[in-house]
């Protein structure tokens, strides 16, 4: 029946060949639906999405392509999301997505960071991302970090995903990014850092992967790696101090989209969303967790989930805070310990008495717990005083 479908002499020998390439060659079909094609045919497999359309000059303009570049053949967009989860995207971050798409598209920034607590919406984010500005790019792939690759192994992978359609295979990565415009996006890069040691330490044997984050900022090519971590990488810091085409976004909260989480859960008492919305910093994992517990306790009555507690309530949320805090130093678990037992932020030129600490490892572990998005600074009075994250605060007031 195949054989006779696809016009082919299909065996078992040649089936599987036949079928990838048939694939392949329907989703390079796919027209101007300009839909991400995520097939799960084959891990390595390439997935390809729409043609461009009315970009395709403007990104010409602003990046001329060498001769073999897919630009110049007209190809379209190639896009591997195997690796990327797939998230639902209803509530709009618009502010955060314009500094994004300005950053890549108008300041050429070659190396960015999204960072911020686990479940806030990096990875719900940088989907949307690549939907609004893939015909800016010749190759876009989603590369996860969880199964900690040697950088090597990541390396290997990505070459061999921008090799497929060029003719002759280039030596490195970098090669690549001045060839063509690629769009990178590692995601749970926060699992190449120690944990138990202050933010951003790269595990034993990782430590290049600092060197290539520094290389991709620091080199000249037309394409862009967008890191996605718990932790603010170290290498971050010194680069944008150093006026280096990368740039970190700290993402928080979802602000007023937040309503949307309580409306599709169906709570009532509307006029209280708002206190709801605040106490969990409009944190999508958070408040979704939190509306269900409201549904199943309080018949979605906000009013009376509110009333009946003095504290912030926790609950299913305990494990997502506890596998961060797992993450912490010594010296970052004693200074979360002092903000915790404060009623205000506090000013730290006046440390503690009695901590074991002196002042730089007091520093030390605030930068690091600021670098994680667990401390937080406000101005008062002409200078800046930090606090601990509110429900990190309840989590580990109540243990
Ligand atoms: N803009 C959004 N619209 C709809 N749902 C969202 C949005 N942002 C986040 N969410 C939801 O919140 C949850 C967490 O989002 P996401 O997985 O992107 O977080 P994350 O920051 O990548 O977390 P982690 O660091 O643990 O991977 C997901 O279920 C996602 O659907
Ligand atoms: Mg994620």
């Amino acid at each position: 029946m195949l054989s006779h479908i696809l016009g082919e002499d299909i065996k078992q020998s040649n089936v599987r060949s036949i079928l990838e390439s048939k694939a392949v060659s329907s989703i390079y079909n796919f027209g101007n639906s300009s839909q991400i094609v995520n097939s799960k045919i084959n891990r390595t497999n390439i997935h390809i999405c729409g043609e461009k359309r009315q970009d395709a000059e403007e990104a010409k303009q602003r990046s001329p392509s060498p001769p073999e570049s897919p630009q110049n053949k007209e190809r379209s967009p190639i896009i591997d999301l195997t690796d990327a989860p797939e998230l639902p995207y209803y509530y709009d971050r618009t502010s955060q997505l314009s500094t994004l798409k300005q950053w890549i598209l108008q300041a050429h920034t070659r190396l960015i960071t999204v960072y911020g607590l686990s479940g806030i919406g990096k990875s719900a984010i940088a989907l949307k991302l690549i939907e609004q500005i893939q015909t800016e790019f010749d190759y876009i792939i989603w590369l996860s970090l969880t199964n900690t690759p040697a950088l090597s192994t990541l390396q290997t992978e990505l070459k061999q995903f921008f090799g497929r359609s060029q003719p002759t295979p280039l030596p490195t990565v970098i090669d690549y990014f001045r060839a063509s415009r690629c769009l990178v996006i590692l995601d749970d890069v926060q699992n190449i850092f120690k944990p138990g040691e202050l933010a951003s330490q790269y595990l034993a044997g990782y430590e290049d992967y600092g060197k290539f984050f520094k290389q991709i900022a620091t080199s000249s090519h037309q394409s862009c790696l967008i890191l996605l971590s718990w932790e603010k990488p170290r290498e971050m810091i010194a680069l944008e101090a150093l006026n280096r085409p990368a740039r970190t976004l700290h993402l928080k909260g979802l602000g007023e989209q937040a309503v949307e989480i309580l409306r599709e859960k169906g709570l009532t008492d509307e006029e209280k969303w708002s206190d709801l919305i605040a106490l969990y910093q409009s944190h999508p994992s958070w408040l979704n967790i939190i509306a269900s517990t409201i549904v199943e306790l309080f018949d979605g009555s906000v009013s009376r989930f509110l009333a009946d507690t003095n504290d912030i309530y926790l609950g299913d949320i305990e494990p997502i805070l506890e596998s961060q805090l797992e993450h912490l130093s010594k010296s970052e678990k004693k200074v979360s310990h002092w903000l915790a037992s404060q009623d205000e932020a506090v000013d730290i030129s006046q440390p503690p008495a009695d901590s074991e600490l002196s002042q730089s490892q007091l520093w030390q572990a605030l930068q690091s717990l600021a670098r994680r998005g667990l401390v937080e600074k406000v101005p008062v009075g002409g200078r800046s005083l930090f606090f601990l994250n509110p429900v990190f605060k309840a989590y580990i007031e109540c243990r």
